[in-house]
């Protein structure tokens, strides 16, 4: 059995103190991270620049005690390795040549995407031999349609409405594409295990806004597709989903990807987790990073409200979304202390 004690706890092992990372804990909000930033030309050098990935992926484990580094990278790699143009440009978020139809489909090309990124997979090797050996290793990928998403939309939406409009009006050209994310996320998130990660999360930052038919079409079936692919080479691959916004969809996106462990947003009841989330899988999550950008004392009340909640059933305690750009660094020294005591 493994000394790694998160990897236990996505495996089901409950512990008294639950192990923690942080949602996006390498960025912004670290100024050692500005700097490196700083000094690369665009934010996909510095994905693609394994020292520098591994220097901003270590960044956070030095200054607080968490139990996990997560590979620097982003999810639009994908895109990117698919051969559409992805832009970042600062203050703006990411910028895509938004596909159109079928021949935009037909043109990405799943044969490159491993070679394209072969620096993401010399990071992760490089970050298991550095890393304590207690520290488990997370890799990711966006989940196919939150990918979809930015791919169709060229950029990020608060409804998806392009990518939604786009499956309903073009359910061919849609599904080939989710055919192609599967393919190259599935063959990405293998090349992260066999180069070391421990466990994977998936990304579904987007599964909000999609009704009860759409979340079967685009979240549940294809995320089943990539699963299997990977637990077809990797048996048993421990895998974290991340459904944000998924609400009572969160069960059956459980029961029928198998997924040992869930991301729950802050959005989601703490007693309805209990009853309906906790029994099927390790719960992750889930405190409003608003509430650790404030501080104080409303912080450690819901802190201490989380840690009383999944006090009986294995818990990873995280953040419900990412940590954002403004968190003071000495809200997250309390926010540890809290959760580990
Ligand atoms: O420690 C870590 O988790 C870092 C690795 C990481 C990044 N992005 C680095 C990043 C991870 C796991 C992601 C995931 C990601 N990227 C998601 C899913 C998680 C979520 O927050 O919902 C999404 C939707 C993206 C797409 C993306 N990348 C957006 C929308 C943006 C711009 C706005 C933002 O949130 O920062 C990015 C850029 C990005 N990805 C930055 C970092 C550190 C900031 C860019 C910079 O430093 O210039």
């Amino acid at each position: 059995m493994t000394n790694r004690k998160l990897l236990q706890c996505v495996l089901g092992q409950k512990f008294d103190v639950p192990p923690m990372w942080i949602m996006r804990q390498a960025g912004r909000y670290l100024p050692e991270y500005r700097e490196v930033r700083a000094s690369t030309k665009g934010f996909l050098d510095l994905c693609y620049t394994p020292e520098k990935a591994i220097e901003v992926t270590l960044q956070p484990l030095r200054r607080f005690d968490l139990d996990a580094a997560i590979l620097f990278s982003d999810i639009l790699v994908i895109p990117d390795a698919l051969g559409q143009s992805v832009q970042f440009q600062p203050g703006e978020g990411p910028l895509l040549e938004p596909l159109e139809g079928m021949d935009d489909v037909k043109a990405l090309s799943v044969d490159k995407v491993l070679d394209h990124l072969n620096p993401v997979l010399e990071t992760v090797a490089g970050l298991r031999s550095t890393i304590d050996d207690d520290k488990t290793l997370i890799g990711f990928c966006g989940a196919p349609w939150t990918v979809a998403t930015y791919m169709i939309g060229g950029k990020g939406s608060p409804d998806q409405a392009a990518a939604r409009l786009f499956a309903l009006q073009q359910p061919e050209a849609f599904a080939e594409l989710m055919d192609v994310l599967v393919e190259a996320s599935a063959k990405y998130l293998i090349a992260q295990f066999k180069a070391g990660a421990d466990v994977v999360q998936i990304f579904e930052s987007w599964a909000l806004n999609l009704d009860e038919v759409a979340f079967d079409t685009y979240v549940v079936a294809p995320t089943v597709k990539l699963i299997n692919k990977i637990r077809a080479e990797i048996p048993n691959a421990p895998i974290i989903g991340f459904p944000r916004g998924a609400a009572a969809n969160v069960p059956r996106y459980i029961r029928e990807t198998g997924v040992n462990s869930v991301g729950i947003d802050y959005a989601m009841p703490l007693d309805y987790a209990k009853q309906h989330i906790a029994p099927l899988a390790t719960v992750q999550g889930n405190l409003d990073p608003l509430r650790l950008v404030a501080g104080g004392d409303q912080m450690n009340r819901a802190v201490d409200a989380i840690l009383e909640a999944f006090s009986d059933t294995p818990h990873i305690f995280n953040l419900g979304h990412g940590i954002v750009p403004q968190t003071p660094i000495e809200h997250v020294e309390q926010l540890v202390r809290r959760v580990k005591g």
